[in-house]
């Protein structure tokens, strides 16, 4: 699905000087070149704080716990994401509450958010009650596509909601408000969360995470919470983790961001070569207007399940690699049985789950390998 080597070919020289002046400082835990990362992404995103942490699973929990939530709390996401992002929530001692999806953009829908607090409040006594344990919604930009941010920041509003953004997948991605500012997405909520798993837009060489906010309160929470639960050395305010990002992972990673937006304009280019080659044959991903989409994935859909599964043998018989971005919609997951969700509870997500299908997507990614990919799927789909 990608090629991780054609970026280390790229910028290996600069990747081995970083790495090798942090082996020979050998400050591997929280070195300076850690702040200097933080400052950096801070920069770049648009906001105040950075706080790099151990994954992107670790980014979402610990995000959850700064912002203020307790146990018991609720947060509305999507069931339509990888399980870190529920994960997450559970593992910060809270509860998942689902709204669907939107189809075009597969982010949630805030149709649906909205409906479901309506939901809640009807099936509560006092009207307050229903949405007395909801503390936030947390939107997932999938692909690398943002969610529709002003309508859910809406809500957020009306309901007293924090904001929490899971952009695992959309490092880069970019967002226009309102007022025709664009903004990065994660900075436009109360705090935005990151991954760099090595497949995603800005990947180190191993595991990595980053929370970004511009409230104070929720950094100072979020520093210590990766650390422990430590402000000062070896005296513990909070339960905390060990979750902190490697100096040697910041070091490699200040030397990519210097390059993610290039990165990130080849990958809208591989999307469009797609597109031209696919726009008749099956459904394209849409970028809204007022977005940049980062094209962690680039995903189509079909009509059907028994046409995607075609295609998606068929393009594995011919050694193409592709990969169905989620096959299991999370309310339908082992795991979450509890929940008493049941098939058809939420229709988009289900659609989604049976229909689409991401092919491969690098920056580096030729024109000629996209016309063999894309002649693939038209052996199958005339
Ligand atoms: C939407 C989403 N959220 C969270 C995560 C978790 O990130 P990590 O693997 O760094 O823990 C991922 C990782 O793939 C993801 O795709």
């Amino acid at each position: 699905m990608v090629d991780l080597k054609a970026s280390y070919t790229e910028i290996g020289k600069e990747i081995d000087a970083a790495v090798k002046n942090i082996l020979s400082k050998s400050n591997f835990i929280l070195g300076e070149e850690v702040k200097i990362f933080e400052e950096e992404f801070a920069r770049y995103c648009g906001v105040k704080y950075a706080v790099g942490v151990a994954n992107g699973t670790d980014a979402l929990k610990i995000a959850v716990l700064a912002c203020g939530l307790k146990k018991g709390d609720e947060v509305i996401t999507v069931p339509f994401t990888f399980i870190a992002t529920t994960e997450a929530i559970v593992q910060a001692g809270c509860v998942p509450v689902f709204a669907d999806i939107d189809p075009k953009t597969y982010t949630l829908d805030p149709k649906k958010v909205e409906e479901c607090i309506q939901h809640k409040i009807r099936n509560s006594s006092a009207a307050a009650d229903g949405i007395r344990n909801l503390k936030a919604i947390l939107p997932v930009h999938m692909y690398g596509h943002p969610g529709n941010m002003e309508e859910i920041l809406k809500i957020a509003k009306k309901h007293d909601l924090k904001v929490i953004e899971d952009c695992a997948q959309s490092f880069s991605a970019k967002y226009m408000t309102a007022d025709s500012r664009w903004q990065v997405a994660g900075s436009i909520g109360d705090v935005g969360c990151f991954s760099f798993f090595p497949a995603k837009n800005l990947g180190c060489f191993g595991d990595g995470g980053m929370v970004i906010t511009n409230d104070n309160e929720t950094y100072e929470n979020a520093k210590a919470l990766r650390n422990h639960g430590q402000r000062k050395k070896y005296y513990s305010e909070m339960d905390g983790f060990n979750s902190r990002l490697d100096t040697l992972q910041a070091a490699i990673l200040s030397v990519k961001l210097k390059y993610i937006d290039k990165w990130t304009e080849m990958r809208n280019k591989v999307a469009q070569k797609y597109n031209e080659l696919l726009k008749d044959t099956v459904a394209i991903p849409t970028v809204s207007e007022n977005c940049r989409h980062s094209f962690n994935y680039y995903t189509i859909r079909f009509k059907n399940k028994a046409m995607r599964d075609k295609v998606q043998k068929h393009l594995l018989e011919n050694e193409v690699a592709c990969q169905i971005y989620y096959p299991q919609s999370l309310h339908l997951q082992k795991v979450y049985e509890e929940m008493g969700c049941k098939k058809g509870d939420f229709p988009v997500s289900e659609r989604m789950q049976d229909e689409t299908l991401s092919l491969p997507m690098y920056p580096e990614l030729d024109g000629n390998k996209i016309k063999y990919i894309t002649d693939k799927i038209k052996d199958v789909i005339v």
